[in-house]
């Protein structure tokens, strides 16, 4: 079995400490830090935008795991990637042209992901798999940090991993812990987000050790 990449979503991080909050998920051991990008329009919600991103980047070593959870994404690929995203995710449900944001997004030469929400089918994305190289299931509606995970949601995982590529990344976002972390990981998925579980536990480093 391949690694387990653990992606902190620094949503859940203290924002007014947030190079601090960087630090302890870094020294924890996680491998990327997940970015989420909001904007009132796609999800009832805004959080960070282009400026913070640039400034993480000034001090963050680990990849950056951006999902934009927004609308017209095409429009953002350019100042996200001059921003220093690694990864750039965005949402199925909010394009109409899949290829052309997917090679937009590595004309940057970095890795392009695409996102579903719980109620997207995942038989409408099998034949983008091969020009991936991330795909993003939500396992909550997104929006906000610290949901219950939607365990009907995770039975994607392995109707996408028949399908999917030997290098494709399957990662989930939503409500994981230690817990529904195995139930993804035994169903294929290769990449955790989380939020809450690792921010609010009390004990970051073993909450990202858990993960594995
Ligand atoms: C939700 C975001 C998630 C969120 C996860 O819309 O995409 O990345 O931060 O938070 P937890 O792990 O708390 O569910
Ligand atoms: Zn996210």
């Amino acid at each position: 079995m391949s690694k387990i990449i653990v992606s902190p979503s620094i949503l859940s991080a203290d924002f007014a400490n947030l190079e601090r909050d960087i630090k302890r998920v870094e020294d924890a051991g996680a491998d990327w830090l997940h970015i989420d990008v909001m904007d009132g329009h796609f999800v009832p919600n805004i959080t960070i935008g282009v400026p913070v991103v640039k400034s993480i980047k000034k001090v963050a070593k680990l990849p950056l795991d951006v999902h934009l959870m927004i609308e017209k994404p095409e429009k953002y690929i350019e100042p996200f990637a001059n921003a220093g995203a690694d990864v750039l995710t965005f949402h199925y449900e909010a394009v109409k042209d899949v290829q052309s944001i997917v090679d937009l997004i590595k004309s940057f030469g970095i890795k392009a992901g695409m996102s579903i929400k719980p109620k997207t089918s995942p038989d409408k994305v099998l034949k983008y798999l091969e020009i991936l190289d991330l795909i993003l299931i939500m396992t909550v509606e997104p929006g906000f940090g610290g949901q219950s995970f939607m365990a009907d949601c995770a039975e994607k995982i392995p109707v996408i991993k028949r399908h999917a590529p030997e290098n494709l990344i399957i990662q989930v976002d939503g409500g994981i812990n230690a817990e529904t972390a195995k139930i993804c990981t035994n169903y294929g998925a290769n990449s955790l987000v989380a939020g809450n579980y690792i921010y609010k536990s009390g004990n970051i480093i073993s909450a990202v050790q858990s993960l594995r």
